[in-house]
């Protein structure tokens, strides 16, 4: 890329490496399926790719436990393959965002070993979060659990534990220690090297901790602890320190690489901080991945978040689908929740009801024409939006949940922590489908590593390729079209429009949403692009662009 400001408007295809494509028929993707891929990203149109961890990881929670920062993980690739990706994907005028997995190593990070293998108070062990149990009987420092359930810290047998957020394969760093710190510097610039153009930082609010109080609170006070500098966990002010390093970092390249932070705060304005150009530059508004599809909630969403990428200098972000979320083809296909009693929670479980819904058989069921429907009309409605879209793969083929895997096929820590009551996040990464048969739907020449149901064959490429009215040849019409529309492109305003629709205007490309089941008269203009078809009114469910 070589717009310094490229990403500001960018639309963000996410890859989750291992569910793309499987050249080496070894179930699971890999880098060159991806580069073999390419021409259909260019066609899709997308700015940029951001790639989920693909390093050396034993998977322990699908590859964001990483056993080292600075490789490829052999079922995946090699280095080299990673360069020809890097190659063929700026060849094609497309960006290359990596993913930065600092808050945890995997337990079979070289240091983890070494800390293991380490005396206790032992250098090795400062690079984590080591700690006395308590008592007689060496309780475990707090009651606290991690975010996959259970407890947040794993005995080492000596007496001490270590902290981990997230599953026990997933230790946490030590950001108090210089080792630490001077690693992932040589890590970014590892990556920036190979000519990345930037990366998505995963769990940025995190890194920072404050593990000095004894006792430590218990999980109830952590609970009621707003996040923030009295926080031990999230949201410190230390953060800034860590990230002014890493912008001077990212400001030795030209152009300077970007930086996207993966932030879930409940106090939304506190997450113009990461996003400013002294800190990361750019910070996820998840804000929609837990709004039902309504028209007040849409629009209280967008203008809170333009105003904080205001304030942080910014742009905002939307995204709708990613890899820790039910698709939200299935989440629109189900029941509205009541006004104002919005979903609750944060992290990988927060979804954990409407995962419920889906997989409680059929009550209530997804509608699934409905929930295309409003999938699509909320894609059209964020791609008109000031900023930048990140996209998932599948959703462009319009995909939904599977949300019915067998619990033996399941491999998300999140299913096996929390029995009975979360079923995890495999549902949203079951492999593309590539053609309607062969062995895995065209994913790669054996089987997928989860298991891919047959209604997959008739949203494979190849099908919706051929078909004019796809959903897939939809998203290409509306990335081409959205493109040259921003050449031209005005200051957003909001126009006054019936209850349950939504209207803005940038300069002369007018966007308009109708939230409700019914239709409604069309606002004056020509329609550019609709998310279905319109026929002198706008129908439920649907987004009109008009010029
Ligand atoms: C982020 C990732 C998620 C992962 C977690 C721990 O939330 O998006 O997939 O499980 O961090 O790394």
């Amino acid at each position: 890329m070589t717009q310094p400001e490229w990403w500001r408007d960018a639309v963000v295809y996410q890859i989750y490496p291992r569910s793309f494509a499987d050249l080496d028929g070894n179930t699971i993707g890999d880098l060159a399926g991806i580069t073999s891929r390419v021409p259909y990203l260019a066609k899709l149109g997308v700015d940029a790719v951001w790639l989920s961890p693909f390093y050396p990881s034993a998977l322990a929670d699908g590859g964001y436990d990483v056993d080292d920062y600075r490789d490829v993980d052999p079922a995946i690739g090699t280095l080299a393959e990673f360069d020809e990706l890097t190659a063929a994907l700026h060849a094609a005028g497309i960006g290359v965002i990596v993913d930065i997995v600092p808050n945890h190593s995997s337990n079979r990070h070289a240091w983890f070993q070494e800390a293991l293998a380490s005396p206790k108070g032992s250098p090795a062990r400062e690079r984590y979060i080591f700690r006395d149990g308590v008592g007689p009987d060496c309780a475990p420092p707090s009651d606290w659990t991690g975010a996959f359930g259970g407890s947040a810290w794993e005995p080492v047998g000596d007496g001490q534990y270590y902290y981990h957020m997230f599953a026990p394969e997933q230790p946490d760093w030590n950001w108090d220690d210089p080792d630490v710190r001077a690693e992932f510097i040589k890590t970014l610039r590892f990556w920036a090297d190979r000519g990345v153009d930037g990366f998505r930082i995963d769990v940025a609010a995190a890194l920072a901790k404050d593990f000095s109080a004894n006792p430590l609170p218990s999980a109830a006070e952590l609970a009621a602890l707003p996040a923030g500098p009295d926080h031990p966990l999230f949201d410190r002010d230390e953060l800034d320190g860590i990230y002014a390093e890493w912008r001077a970092v990212f400001n030795e390249y030209d152009p300077p690489r970007f930086a996207v932070g993966e932030v879930w705060l409940e106090d939304k304005r506190r997450l113009a901080r990461y996003a400013t150009g002294e800190s990361l530059g750019q910070a996820f508004n998840f804000d929609l991945l837990r709004a039902d599809f309504r028209a007040a909630d849409f629009r209280d969403i967008v203008t809170t978040n333009l105003d904080i990428a205001g304030i942080a200098g910014s742009s905002s972000t939307w995204v709708l689908s990613n890899h820790d979320v039910v698709r939200h083809a299935s989440r629109y296909g189900l029941p509205l929740t009541t006004p104002g009693a919005p979903f609750v929670g944060q992290g990988p479980t927060w979804d954990r009801d409407r995962k419920w819904l889906l997989t409680g058989g059929t009550d209530p069921a997804q509608d699934v024409g409905l929930g295309l429907r409003r999938a699509k009309a909320a894609t059209a409605f964020i791609l008109a939006l000031p900023g930048s879209t990140y996209l998932y793969q599948g959703e462009e083929l319009g995909l939904r949940e599977v949300a019915d895997l067998p619990a033996s096929a399941r491999q998300d820590p999140s299913f096996f922590r929390n029995p009975g009551f979360e079923v995890g996040r495999d549902g949203c990464r079951v492999p593309l489908p590539w053609t309607a048969c062969g062995p895995s739907f065209g994913f790669g020449p054996a089987g997928a590593h989860l298991p891919q149901p047959a209604w997959f064959a008739a949203y494979a490429v190849s099908v919706e390729d051929a078909d004019r009215d796809s959903t897939l040849n939809w998203y290409r019409a509306a990335l081409k079209l959205r493109k040259e529309l921003l050449a031209a492109v005005g200051p957003f305003e909001w126009v006054d429009s019936p209850a349950d629709t939504l209207h803005f205007r940038r300069g002369k490309w007018q966007c308009f949403t109708n939230f409700a089941d019914d239709p409604v008269a069309l606002p004056a203009g020509e329609v550019l692009l609709a998310s279905s078809p319109v026929d002198g009114a706008v129908p439920g469910a649907t987004t009109v662009w008009l010029g």
